[in-house]
């Protein structure tokens, strides 16, 4: 199956081989921190730290303003990365395509959160990520959700001044508002509109062979992991890198990149999309760090069919929850306009999935199938054609709130 996957990248990176050269330019932009590289393109950038109200210590990363300088009434605009990514997501298709970028120069001032477990937000007050790491890994997107994220929003709030922020949200950055949303109604009411960029809550349909092997894995996956005491998603030692010695993965080509990238191995890979001289700037910023529970909660989800809570097992969940079964998240609770943005070729986000969701939420405003139906999971953060595609149709709606 696993050989099954890559030979999959390994056709689609022949099929479209552009031969370019890297400039040493872009490769320095492969190692810079994200607030480095903002300021090397002449932007302004801010770092701000916000702590959880469980003790993880959270970097936030601002662009007040974009290259006409700062103007009045700029609104705030949260943009929350996805799984195995961070704040680095929004920018490193440079300026002019990073949506980042684009958000600052229409006006709007920029805040990109990074969750817990990234690298920009490995630390707590208490545990060591590395020591501690049974406690400290112990999170899935469900307390990103219910504490991460309204903390960060809170602050932004407070910080600006504005009642009401607008959302952008790209694959888990998507599932967390939703369960936020449900979980604690009350902060429908911060939120001005929300745009799902790649929306992931039910994972039925999901297409992501790899995930697809994490799902029938799962129970004795999540027993292994904890014998082997493997919290952190793919550490350095992780059997992926491992698999760089392998015969198909083992030449110096752009096709290593991928077979040891769990990003496009996982989310997949559109070499139509993806320019080439992007991949090693990208690999130099992902994967950006998760916890395994992140991905058993959504491999749960394609084994239940269900948008629901964690699911510790019989006794687990009679122990934490009084029911034999997770709490299901109420969707209808998502009161605060949502637009919803996906493609039929996402191996994350199948339209099946997000035509449930799409009935279930409490008010969407509006659906929009990509194009560019060949559109992949993260084509929607660095494909070619995205700003055109997808960046075009998000500003002109942020206007209509
Ligand atoms: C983690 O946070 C503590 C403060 O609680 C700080 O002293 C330390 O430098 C931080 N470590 C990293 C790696 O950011
Ligand atoms: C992990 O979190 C769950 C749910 O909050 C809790 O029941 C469990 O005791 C925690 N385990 C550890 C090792 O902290
Ligand atoms: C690919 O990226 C390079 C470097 O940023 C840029 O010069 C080139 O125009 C891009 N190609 C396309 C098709 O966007
Ligand atoms: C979900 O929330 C709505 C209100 O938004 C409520 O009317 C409904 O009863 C809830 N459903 C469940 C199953 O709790």
């Amino acid at each position: 199956m696993l050989a099954h996957v890559f030979l999959i990248l390994l056709l689609s990176t022949f099929s479209k081989q552009d031969g370019t050269g890297y400039s040493d330019l872009t490769l320095e932009d492969a190692k810079l921190l994200v607030p480095e590289l903002i300021r090397k393109y002449g932007y302004p950038c801010e770092t701000h730290t916000v702590v959880s109200k469980d003790g993880y210590i959270l970097e936030m990363h601002r662009i007040p303003y974009g290259r006409r300088g700062p103007s009045e009434n700029r609104p705030a605009v949260y943009l929350q990365h996805g799984i195995l990514l961070s704040s680095a997501d929004w920018i490193l298709a440079g300026v002019g395509k990073g949506f980042a970028y684009l958000l600052a120069d229409d006006g709007y001032d920029v805040w990109m959160p990074n969750v817990r477990g990234t690298r920009y937000s490995r630390n707590h007050t208490a545990l060591d990520p590395d020591k501690d790491a049974k406690k400290f890994w112990n999170f899935s997107w469900h307390e990103i959700a219910v504490d991460d994220v309204p903390s960060m929003i809170d602050y932004v709030i407070e910080t600006v001044k504005q009642q009401q922020i607008f959302y952008i949200g790209h694959s888990q950055g998507t599932t967390v508002f939703y369960v936020m949303c449900s979980e604690k109604p009350e902060y429908n009411q911060k939120i001005r509109a929300m745009f799902s960029l790649a929306p992931v809550a039910y994972m039925q349909y999901m297409t992501s062979p790899l995930m697809r092997v994490i799902a029938l894995a799962e129970g004795g996956l999540g027993f292994l992991l904890n014998l082997i005491g493997m919290y952190e998603f793919l550490p350095q030692s992780s059997f992926l890198a491992n698999l760089g010695e392998d015969a198909l993965c083992g030449d110096d080509s752009i096709v290593q990149v991928l077979c040891i990238n769990p990003l496009f191995a996982i989310l997949g890979f559109n070499a139509e999309q993806m320019n080439a001289s992007l991949i090693p700037i990208v690999m130099g910023h992902t994967p950006a760090g998760a916890s395994t529970k992140q991905f058993l909660h959504y491999a749960q989800e394609v084994n239940s069919g269900h948008f629901r809570q964690y699911d510790y097992g019989v006794l687990g969940n009679l122990n934490k929850y009084k029911s034999l079964f997770p709490p299901k998240y109420n969707l209808s609770n998502v009161k605060a306009p949502v637009y919803l943005h996906y493609s039929p070729n996402d191996w994350f986000s199948n339209p099946k999935d997000v035509n449930r969701l799409y009935q279930e939420l409490g008010n969407v405003k509006g659906r929009f199938i990509s194009l560019d139906h060949k559109f992949n999971h993260v084509d929607y953060l660095y494909g070619i054609d995205t700003p055109d595609l997808i960046y075009a149709r998000v500003l002109s709606l942020m206007k209509r709130h």
